[in-house]
């Protein structure tokens, strides 16, 4: 059975990140944290790089910590931004959590407190996953 995490909980944990990021060149601070099958949080920000390309999205930090801790397993992440509208992950990120969680919840939360909820199904209908990679 996968342990009870509040909303409430992720969401706080994703706003923590948030006041880490490091986000000086689009002013646009992003905090993310997963919630693991067995209950723990793991959280990130994003963080950005005077060469562009190699700044990082909150979601991938935050996968990274999960896995660097010994978790592959997740449930739910919660998405935390300054838009005013409710930001879902980017393509980039979508394709780093299928390989881990295709069947993710994720909640979006916006600055002025609207969310929305999407499955990473949803917001990635035809990945491509390790299958993809299988050829005779
Ligand atoms: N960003 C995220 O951290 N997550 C997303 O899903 C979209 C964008 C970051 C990347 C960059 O630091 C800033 O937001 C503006 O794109």
């Amino acid at each position: 059975m996968t342990p009870t995490v509040s909303p409430d909980a992720l969401r706080a944990a994703a706003e923590a990140a948030l006041r880490h990021a490091y986000a000086p060149y689009s002013q646009f601070r992003v905090g993310a944290a997963l919630q693991a099958g067995n209950g723990m949080i793991y959280a990130g920000c994003n963080v950005e790089n005077s060469s562009y390309p190699a700044g990082t999205c909150a979601e991938r930090n935050a996968l990274g910590a999960a896995i660097t801790a010994g978790c592959q397993d997740f449930v739910a992440m919660v998405i935390v931004s300054e838009a005013d509208t409710p930001t879902p992950p980017c393509g980039m990120c979508r394709q780093a959590l299928v390989e881990f969680a295709p069947n993710l919840s994720v909640t979006s939360y916006g600055a002025v407190g609207a969310s929305a909820t999407w499955t990473l199904a949803e917001l990635l209908p035809a990945p491509f996953t390790g299958q993809s990679l299988r050829h005779a």
